[in-house]
């Protein structure tokens, strides 16, 4: 079996969710707290032992780029000033010298066109993809755990989580089989269904790893829900060819598409971090009071 060590992170999407932020500021960019969204994703590919990290983007994404690269007179007036905490910070965001590729999407067809137009790097290899909209907090990493799951079962395996059964619409659903703890075997899987025709109400988070013949699939470029080429349709066509299990979330995922969702991950990743879990519990309580 071989080892998962790429990764693909869809970013080329225009975050019109977030306008006017995100005229000029790729969405992925937006911090929570004091850290971009797309680096959150890039640490959990870390933590999993990703060599390799492959952005897929569009115009207008060169601030990815700069994120993950040197910035000389940053770095050396933070050394000057002794800002050495700073530094570290900055440096730790850094990918290394040939880990890094950047692939333009060109046209925002669907998330399983940005995926294919990665398939010359990715080759024969298995593969991670992170949305980096869906951040999640969990105690061990969601990719983490994924990938342990792949190393004893091989083939697919996309993370899960229960949704509402009105929210079905708005997922890739699952139709699942067998369950072993956490594990879920998967039968079917459909892009956005209406409640009446979803399988379950098991939806699939961003974060995926999949075998190279989904490119072979994606090729076809057949159009599905939103008139997109889904990454879910060609999955579904590897039900049979491939195992394929779904692991449900360890831990809490926040949709940072979502303006709400975007700013509860930025209140409750401030209440983990030490330096401010007790300024900000007393703000958001105060806020609480004043506007009951
Ligand atoms: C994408 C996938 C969907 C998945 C979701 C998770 O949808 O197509 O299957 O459930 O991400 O966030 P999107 O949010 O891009 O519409």
């Amino acid at each position: 079996m071989k080892p998962v060590r790429k990764a693909i992170f869809p970013v080329g999407g225009l975050g019109t969710r977030f306008l006017p932020a995100t005229k000029a500021l790729p969405k992925e960019m937006l911090p929570i707290v004091d850290k971009p969204l797309i680096e959150y994703a890039v640490d959990e590919a870390r933590d999993a032992g990703i060599e390799e990290f492959i952005f897929v983007t569009g115009r207008g994404k060169s601030a990815i780029e700069d994120h993950f690269d040197n910035n000389y007179e940053l770095e050396q007036t933070l050394a000057e000033r002794g800002k050495q905490e700073e530094l570290d910070q900055v440096n730790q965001a850094k990918l290394k010298p040939g880990q890094v590729a950047y692939i333009r999407q060109m046209s925002p067809l669907g998330l399983g066109h940005a995926v294919w137009c990665a398939r010359n790097l990715i080759n024969d290899e298995p593969f991670a993809v992170l949305l980096a909209d869906d951040l999640i907090k969990a105690d061990k990493p969601t990719l983490t755990e994924m990938i342990e799951v792949y190393e004893t079962r091989g083939g697919n395996v996309v993370s899960l989580m229960e949704v509402p059964a009105h929210h079905t619409s708005r997922y890739g659903i699952v139709e699942p089989g067998d369950s072993a703890g956490r594990i879920v075997e998967i039968r079917g899987m459909v892009e956005k269904p209406a409640p009446a025709d979803a399988p379950s109400n098991l939806a699939i988070v961003g974060r995926y790893v999949l075998q190279p013949s989904v490119m072979h699939h994606l090729s076809a470029a057949e159009t599905g829900a939103g008139n997109e080429i889904q990454l879910t349709d060609s999955m579904m066509k590897m039900v049979g060819e491939v195992p394929f299990n779904g692991l449900r979330l360890g831990g809490t995922r926040y949709d940072c598409g979502d303006k709400a969702g975007f700013l509860a991950a930025g209140i409750a990743f401030a209440l983990m971090r030490d330096d401010m879990a007790t300024e900000i519990r007393e703000r958001v309580s105060h806020l609480l009071t004043d506007t009951a």
